[in-house]
């Protein structure tokens, strides 16, 4: 569904995307890293924000690269990027139809903006609320509404885990898993491995701009390098 050839990025003069050649089918699945290993280059690459140096994004077989972002949502996938941007001063209602601003199927609107108000009921309770009022965890599930509004085949999510307690990445990981199910994929790229990994059908894992190690996600939840460096048994 997504894939990249010889994928280099830089900021400047220095690369933080080093010929990563990667492919994914349909489903969820996930590249772990740590903390500056490239993870949110290779998401803000795939929808247009950064422009690759070289190489290839293929979606569906079509090379996307050098799209706008504008472009690449209408082809079908959507952003969901780290540090849950919400627009503080809008509406928990208006922040969800933003989402879906390029779509003029009106009827496919309101069904995806009811399913989001039953999916979250917080959010639904607070739709008149003022986003910056929400909580970490409540802005995070409108940002993944909000990308769900957009009506995507493919869902970028950038560190969904980040900063939430326990009981809230519980609760990440079945709205990613409902998401799945309703046919959409999932791209996540998360450091809290454990998490990612339980929700993933193929992983990879990404070192200082390189894929160091790739395969199903259930494999390399028991890869030693894997465990000591990423879930940290
Ligand atoms: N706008 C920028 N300008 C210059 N360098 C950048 C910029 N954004 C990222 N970098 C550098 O590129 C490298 C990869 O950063 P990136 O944000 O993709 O990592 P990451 O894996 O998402 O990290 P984290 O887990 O901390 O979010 C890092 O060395 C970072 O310092
Ligand atoms: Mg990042």
């Amino acid at each position: 569904m997504i894939e990249l050839r010889n994928l280099v990025v830089h900021y400047g003069r220095v690369a933080a995307v080093h010929d990563v050649s990667i492919a994914f089918g349909s489903g969820i699945n996930c590249i772990i890293g740590s903390n500056g290993a490239g993870k949110s280059t290779i998401m803000r690459s795939i929808s247009g924000l950064v422009r690759p140096t070289s190489g290839s994004i293929l979606f569906e077989g079509e090379a996307i690269e050098g799209l706008t972002p504008k472009a690449i949502v209408e082809r079908g996938i959507a952003h969901v990027p780290e540090g849950r941007h919400v627009f503080p001063e809008l509406t928990v209602e208006e922040n969800l139809k933003i989402g879906s601003y390029l779509r003029k199927d009106n009827a496919g609107i309101k069904r995806d903006y009811d399913s989001i108000c039953s999916a979250f009921p917080r959010l639904a309770e607070r739709r008149k609320q003022y986003a910056n009022t929400l909580s970490g965890g409540e802005q995070q599930m409108l940002v993944i509404g909000r990308a769900i509004m957009a009506a995507p085949k493919l869902i970028l999510m950038d560190e969904p885990s980040m900063g939430l307690s326990p009981v809230m990445v519980a609760k990440m990981a079945e709205v990613i898993r409902a998401v799945n199910s309703e046919g959409k994929s999932v791209l996540l790229v998360e450091q809290n491995a454990n998490v990612a990994l339980g929700l993933s059908d193929d992983a990879a894992v990404l070192e200082q701009g390189r894929i160091s190690l790739r395969g199903k996600a259930a494999d390399m939840k028991d890869d030693e390098h894997v465990r000591v460096a990423y879930i940290g048994i």
